[in-house]
């Protein structure tokens, strides 16, 4: 209890400037807060944190960490592929996929605001000198037809696309669900341009579970892809990279090269166990409680949200509707107790397991205060 953490950090690196934020770094209890900012936020379960105490562990460097192991031939069987590998974060899943799939000086297509070419864009180019050719799709949805156009032969061997990286749930398109249709069109449309597909699937269990359709369907579509074990699905570290076997000896190749391979990480291995066994029964939950929240909200600022936008545990919200710049907005709302994020220019509230439909009410009622009592201020 009493868990204390430096919120200013959650908007971005800390120290990075933060329009319409002044003062100093707030520091507060979040134990009494309404927590929104992510699906990372979760704090370990009781179950998770006594597996933690017991994880029978080796040296994960040698590859004879056996929870670690567990772990990996676990998630490469739920996905259909011939190998996995643990590591800490799904950037460092996806930089290492990058590194491998993609020589320096060449590309990768992916939609314009994914993860990859956004919040990673300069890890890709420090640790492997790799391009983007950005892709702009609503809602970060890609067609085949918008890839079959990116994938087009540069005449002249300029503008060379090694990978084409999808990203599903799409977060910054809303935590969008790709089709299972378009998807095997964007497939297919890559196989003939003979470029290989990764799928950075860090929310892939939300998307499942949206859709009804089972992880390995999406997973047979991708040469490679990663998810991750600390969002929905609970755990507090961890983020697992599948692919074929010669694909996953690289990676751990990768992984030493990057400064990613790890010792005893049997102990998290074996919190991730419990997150892949009971993260995705329950995702479904957070799905309701993001549908609750988004009906509550445009029901008291109407035209801020549409909540049929709302397809998983996303909650996207802009505050030119209410006439309040996105930060202000932030800081009102964790000055009265719920704490969001900015993205893309909007206010974002993720949901989780660690929050309940009765907080998600109460969320509600704050917002609604919060955005009256702003429009009143700014009128
Ligand atoms: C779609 C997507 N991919 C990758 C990542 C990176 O995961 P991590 O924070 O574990 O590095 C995130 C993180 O939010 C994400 O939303």
């Amino acid at each position: 209890m009493g868990a204390i953490c430096r919120i200013d950090g959650a908007f971005g690196l800390p120290g990075m400037a933060r329009p319409g934020l002044e003062g100093p770094p707030l520091y507060s209890a979040l134990v009494s807060r309404i927590d929104l900012r992510s699906d990372t936020v979760t704090r370990p379960t009781e179950a998770m944190r006594r597996a933690i105490a017991e994880a029978e562990v080796g040296d994960d460097w040698y590859g004879d960490d056996p929870t670690v192991n567990s772990l990996e031939e676990r998630c490469a069987a739920i996905v259909g592929k011939e190998a996995a590998c643990y590591v800490a974060t799904g950037t460092l899943a996806n930089e290492i996929a990058m590194h491998i799939f993609v020589r320096s000086g060449r590309l990768v297509a992916c939609e314009a605001t994914s993860h990859v070419c956004g919040v990673e864009v300069s890890s890709a180019a420090a640790m492997s000198g790799v391009a983007f050719a950005r892709i702009e799709a609503p809602r970060g949805q890609l067609t085949s037809d918008m890839v079959a156009e990116a994938l087009q032969p540069d005449p002249y061997d300029v503008e060379v696309v090694d990978l084409l990286s999808l990203e599903n749930t799409h977060q910054v398109g809303g935590g969008t669900v790709m089709p299972m249709d378009e998807l095997r069109a964007i497939r297919k449309v890559a196989g003939e341009a003979g470029v290989p597909v990764y799928l950075d699937g860090a929310r892939i269990f939300n998307a499942a579970v949206a859709s009804g359709t089972p992880v390995l369907d999406y997973a047979a579509e991708v040469d490679a892809l990663m998810f991750c074990l600390s969002k929905g699905l609970g755990a507090p570290i961890g983020s697992v990279l599948c692919g074929p076997a010669e694909f996953i000896r690289e990676a751990r190749r990768a992984k030493i090269l990057f400064g990613g391979a790890w010792r005893q990480a049997g102990i998290m291995a074996a919190a991730g166990l419990i997150a892949l066994e009971d993260g995705p029964q329950r995702l479904h939950e957070d799905h309701v409680n993001a549908r609750l929240l988004a009906d509550g909200i445009a029901l008291v600022t109407p035209g801020a949200l549409d909540p049929m936008s709302v397809e998983t545990n996303m909650v996207f919200v802009d505050t030119r509707a209410i006439g309040i710049p996105p930060f202000e907005m932030l800081e009102r709302l964790r000055d009265a107790g719920v704490l969001a994020n900015v993205v893309a220019g909007r206010i974002r509230l993720v949901t989780h397991r660690d929050v309940t439909a009765g907080q998600i009410e109460q969320a509600i009622r704050v917002w609604s205060e919060v955005a009256a009592e702003a429009k009143g201020g700014s009128g």
